[in-house]
Parts: structure tokens; sequence; C-alpha cells
């Protein structure tokens, strides 16, 4: 059994409680971070608490007392929970008033929840699906307009990914207005020659902490970068294709709407990008 951190305590799981009054579950009134461990060390972990910060302050959501002390807290439970390779699940939520109001409670008498749990994801970098590629499906970007906040409003991408499977493929590239916002929970970028193409930053998309960190190691390896919107039938045209985040790094996308991508197999560019971020990201892990 895991032990999870609920509001200055670790518990095991089934003891933690939150109140049925919670924002959290009554409002989705709250924000996360999902930070991968490998070899029981965080990687990026300062991207993670920064986006965090940012993500409170979009709410006016009260920073809760603990927020200094989150690395600290991430490690006790890698710590107590044994963990090598895996993730650390970490949600914030406005907290829990006595009684349903759409109105914010007032911040003097209702603090933050915070709430963490680990999830155990042996050989999480070594992922036979990054050796095959995944597929994806397009379907219309349904959700909010905020999507720059890292809420726990999760339901259409949720049905995204449930679209997915009843394709039989992997997961579903979101679009808006006929270019590509981003995947259900990651980022989405092709490849054309040298050049390495994602939608720039905005409201439309989650400013993911991997494609950051891909993008500066892109640069650096003298890859060209191109923040801008793309389409379905530019990704289908495209050499590569792949997806960045937190728990699947970088990933190959191999076919897009029932069409091969280049080859239809992994491209040497996404691997080379794979591998450079897996060994500069185990360099700086914390
Ligand atoms: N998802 N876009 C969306 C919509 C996401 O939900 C995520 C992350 C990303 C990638 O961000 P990052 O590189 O910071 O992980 C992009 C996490 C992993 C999740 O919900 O499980």
């Amino acid at each position: 059994m895991r032990t999870v951190y609920v509001n200055g305590a670790y518990l095991p799981e089934n003891e933690a409680k939150v109140s049925i009054f919670d924002r959290g579950f009554l409002m989705a009134d709250g924000v996360y971070e999902v930070t991968s461990v490998l070899d029981g060390k965080l990687i990026d972990f300062a991207g993670h608490a920064k986006r965090l910060e940012r993500s409170l302050n979009e709410l006016d959501m009260p920073h809760p007392d603990v927020l200094p002390d989150l690395l600290e807290v991430h490690r006790e439970l890698v710590r107590l929970n044994y963990v090598e390779d895996g993730l650390i699940y970490l949600q914030i939520t406005r907290g829990a008033p006595d009684d349903r109001d759409f109105v914010f409670p007032d911040p003097e008498t209702t603090t933050p929840t915070v709430v963490l749990f680990t999830q155990d994801k042996p050989g999480l970098a070594n992922s036979p699906a990054a050796k095959k590629g995944i597929k994806v499906i397009s379907i219309e970007d349904q959700r909010w307009a905020r999507r720059d906040i890292k809420t726990v409003q999760l339901l259409f991408p949720s049905m995204g990914k449930m679209m997915a499977k009843a394709a039989g493929v992997d997961d579903a590239w979101m679009v808006e207005d006929g270019a590509v916002t981003e995947g259900t929970s990651n980022n989405a970028y092709i490849i054309k020659g040298n050049t390495i193409i994602t939608r720039h930053l905005g409201n439309e998309i989650l400013h993911g902490i991997t494609r950051a960190a891909v993008l500066r190691f892109a640069k650096e390896a003298q890859m060209k970068v191109e923040e801008r919107s793309f389409t379905i039938a530019e990704a289908q045209d495209a050499d590569e294709a792949f997806i960045t985040s937190a728990s699947t790094f970088v990933m190959p996308v191999v076919e897009v709407d029932g069409v091969a991508v280049g080859a239809g197999a992994p491209g040497p560019v996404a691997a080379r990008l794979r591998e450079i971020y897996l060994d500069e990201s185990r360099k700086m892990a914390v």
C-alpha cells in the first residue's frame, strides 16, 4: 500500500481523506503537476514548481504554506514508497468551505487542499512504445480557453483518450480552427527536413515543461525550431512526428488519422531527441 501526502500528513492511501465540499471535487477548482522520477530522482522539478506557482496565481488561488517545501515532500514520498521509476502526482485545490457556493471562499478561513501520491512505473524510460511509435487520430478541441493553466478539468482530454481507444489507436491530437493544439496530455510536434515544428505558446496549449527542455536541447544540437501552428495534412506529410510530456518524454508518432508519417516507423530525429532529453535530464535530476 502506498504512503500518500494529504495536508501535512503522510498516511496510508486508504486513510487519506478530503471533504465532500472540496472545491476540486465540486468545481474542478484545482491545479496539478506530474513530475517523473528516474533512478529515484526527480526530473525537472524546478520547471514543474514554477508552472505550479503560475497556475495558482492565474486562478487567484492562495499559496499553501507547504509550497516552499514541496521538493522535500516529493523526495520524502519517493523515499517512503521506494520509487525507482515512476511519477509523482500533486494536486492543490482552493480547499473545502463548509458549503457549495460559486463564489470563492474567504482565503482567511478556507485553506488550500494539498494532495500528493506516487505512481510506480518500472522501466518508464524504456517503454516499448518508444521503439514502435504511437498512432493518433484528430479530434475537435472542445476544452475551455485557458489551457495554459494546468487545472484538473480533464473530462474532455479523458473523452479524447476514449475516442482514440475506440478508433484502435493510442491518443488524439486536438484541432482548433484547422490547426493542431496538442495531444490529450502532451505537446505535439512534426519534423520536416531539419526543422522541428510545434505550436507557439499561448492560452490554447499547456506550456509543457518537457517541451521547453526539448526545444532548448534541439537548438543546442543545431536543429532548427519553428514555433507555429500546423495542420493535420502537414503532419501526414511530415518526415517525422512526436509528442512530449513528463510521462512519455519524447515519443514518436507514426500514424495520424490512418496515414503513415514518413516511413511509418520512429525516425532518427525523434530518437535522437529522446536520447538527448533523457541523458541531459538525468544529469540534472534532483
Ligand atoms: N500532462 N499538454 C497537456 C494538455 C498536458 O496535460 C500535458 C502533461 C502536457 C505536457 O506537459 P509536461 O511536459 O509539462 O508534462 C501538454 C501530464 C503528464 C498528465 O496530465 O498526466
